[in-house]
């Protein structure tokens, strides 16, 4: 066991897993929003202990073992974004020294688990509270695709107004990690590379140039490592494992996490199919939703937009859709845009809508950052 450097009456605060692509952004949350004049943080690392501290954390002192598990127990909250392996690995050795800090983690390991709580506050901070108050210690960001569906929908599920719902995403490569993010890059240099003196003629004939992409899309020599196949000119209809049942583990999580995030008693269903795009970081979905009641469409647009400061509701137009409800429009904000609010076909209670959110702000980095601004009093 390390010391970490003594602190004033800021409570410590341990991070782990703050250099991968959700724990930088959860940094520069922190700093945008000045949380380190809040806190005293100890930055962990999986493979640099005693190495400096990041730049950003003025004070804070050398990286201490990540492994560590007697130096993480002398810590009140610890806050990983390190990733599944690590949480299955260290929380169950930490948990076991006695150790009843507050664990807020990003990866999913945890979620299902009876003792813990999915944060999203501005959904369920109820749950939230009662959660801390019941002894609830460990507190785990949700699925990417269904925070940024309930940010953006949570006042008809709030309201009692979803009978059921399916959800049709279209879910960028960020939520497969920063090499798949690269690689969906490299695919689209290498299709255009291999049709670029083709394009710059005006004369070439399209289904020329068409079938040279696809010749490129199948030839072995485009890496597609990450994602098994081509993403790039391309759609991947399965996210996450096969649960051998017809449904995919992201199809599930949609169900499983929604009731749970919003503690339901009677279980919603909540269903439909996880599709990857070649959208770089912002997850959209098309949803249809079974209401409770017949309400005009200005009333269930106004109990939307009334949920929380962050969502949009874009009118359904052409014009205001195509500029302001893409993974283009939504990435890089906290705003959730939700529109394509329409009843559809089937009857008064059925609607239409779609929702795009930047999945690795409010789909990964944010719920975290509030959960540590609640547990330490902040918020
Ligand atoms: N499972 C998500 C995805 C990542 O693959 O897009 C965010 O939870």
């Amino acid at each position: 066991m390390t010391s970490v450097p003594a602190t004033s009456a800021l409570p410590s605060v341990g991070f782990v897993g703050w250099r991968g692509m959700v724990g930088s952004v959860l940094m520069q949350r922190l700093q945008d929003e000045g949380d380190f004049d809040r806190i005293n943080p100890i930055f962990f690392s999986t493979s640099a202990a005693g190495g400096a501290p990041p730049s950003f954390a003025d004070g804070a002192g050398v990286l201490q073992d990540a492994y560590d598990v007697e130096t993480l127990a002398t810590l009140p909250i610890i806050v990983t974004a390190q990733g599944g392996d690590y949480t299955a690995e260290v929380h169950p050795r930490l948990r076991a020294t006695g150790w009843d800090g507050l664990w807020l983690d990003a990866a999913s390991t945890l979620r299902m688990e009876e003792q813990s709580v999915i944060v999203l506050d501005p959904v369920n901070r109820s749950v939230i509270e009662a959660g801390l108050a019941g002894g609830v210690r460990d507190f785990v960001g949700g699925n990417c695709t269904v925070s940024c569906m309930l940010m953006g929908l949570g006042g008809l599920f709030r309201n009692g107004l979803v009978e059921w719902g399916t959800s049709m995403t279209y879910q960028a490569a960020s939520g497969g990690g920063a090499r798949h993010m690269r690689e969906l890059l490299d695919q689209f240099g290498a299709l255009h590379s291999s049709v670029a003196v083709n394009l710059d003629d005006p004369a070439s004939a399209i289904l020329d140039i068409d079938r040279a992409i696809l010749a490129k899309q199948r030839h072995p020599s485009l890496d597609a490592t990450q994602f098994g196949v081509p993403l790039a000119g391309s759609v991947i209809p399965w996210i996450d494992a096969d649960l051998g049942n017809g449904q995919s583990k992201e199809e599930w999580k949609a169900g499983a996490e929604t009731n749970k995030i919003l503690g339901t008693e009677t279980r919603i269903p909540f269903d439909g199919l996880c599709v990857r795009v070649g959208s770089m970081r912002s997850h959209s979905q098309a949803l249809t939703l079974k209401l409770t009641q017949d309400l005009p469409v200005d009333e269930i647009e106004a109990i939307i937009a009334a949920d929380n400061e962050w969502v949009r509701v874009i009118p359904n137009t052409k014009v205001d859709t195509v500029s302001g409800l893409t993974p283009i429009a939504a990435t890089g904000s906290l705003e959730i845009p939700v529109g394509r609010i329409r009843k559809l076909e089937m009857g008064p209670e059925y609607i239409s809508a779609f929702t795009v959110g930047d999945q690795l702000l409010w789909g990964a980095a944010e719920p975290l950052r509030r959960m540590l601004l609640i547990a330490t009093g902040n918020l």
